[in-house]
């Protein structure tokens, strides 16, 4: 687990819920293809201060959910527990690291504003990691970056295509084809959609940006 990575996140995560309390639009999204699936147990890796795995926790799916931040799993478990949510299991760790056994399978993945925190090379093996633990026929869904985005497409310098460095973070816009090439094998897409989401709360400074919102079936 890199230490300079959790204290960057817990350093952020001190000043609060950054994002707001809402669950995002791609989870309030995901809701009903979870729901119409009958999916009983969802992982959501990356979960942050837990404003999606308690959301999910709230429509009465068993969710495990993980962080770097211990952090934010203080506050996203504490949330869980006050609220009553013993379906929710939150835990501090590295997703690329999981303490689940190899076999480990659940219906449903659940990823917001993770895939394009990397470098091509990460990204191909995060997206397989992720993959190796949902079931066949599970959904994987989750929202990324667009290149399409105008207001942030482009800040920063250029590491690799369509992937910048913006103050020392990672941020990988995706196009399209791109999306379609990174999924193909191993899934189906049912849903590739724009939608816009909210990313910056500070008084005065609420700003959108353009992501895509992903449904793909494993095949
Ligand atoms: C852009 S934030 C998104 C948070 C959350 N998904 C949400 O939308 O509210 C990225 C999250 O990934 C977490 N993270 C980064 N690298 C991680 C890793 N290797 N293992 C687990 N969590 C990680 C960070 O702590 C942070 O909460």
């Amino acid at each position: 687990m890199s230490i300079t990575l959790q204290t960057y996140w817990n350093n952020r995560f001190e000043a609060g819920d950054i994002w707001g309390t809402e669950a995002t639009p791609s989870a309030v999204m995901a809701y009903p293809y979870f729901a119409a699936d009958q999916a009983k147990r969802l992982f959501v890796p990356g979960c942050g201060y837990g404003r999606n795995s308690n959301f999910f926790g709230e429509y009465a799916f068993h969710v495990t959910a993980c962080d770097i931040s211990e952090v934010a799993i203080e506050r996203a478990s504490n949330y869980a527990k006050a609220v009553g949510l013993s379906n929710v299991k939150h835990f501090v760790g590295d997703y690329l690291n999981l303490p689940f056994p190899s076999t480990e399978r659940f219906d449903g993945i659940y990823l917001s504003n993770i895939l394009h925190m990397y470098t091509g090379e990460e990204r191909e093996k995060l997206f397989h990691h992720f993959t190796s633990h949902l079931r066949k026929n599970g959904l994987l869904i989750f929202s990324c970056l667009s290149a399409r985005d105008e207001k942030y497409y482009g800040a920063g310098v250029e590491l690799e295509k369509d992937t910048f460095l913006v103050e020392n973070r990672i941020m990988h816009f995706f196009h399209e084809n791109e999306l379609q090439e990174m999924l193909q094998d191993t899934y189906q897409i049912v849903e590739m959609t724009l939608h816009n989401q909210r990313i910056d709360f500070e008084a005065g400074a609420e700003k959108d940006v353009q992501s895509w919102f992903v449904v793909a079936r494993k095949k």
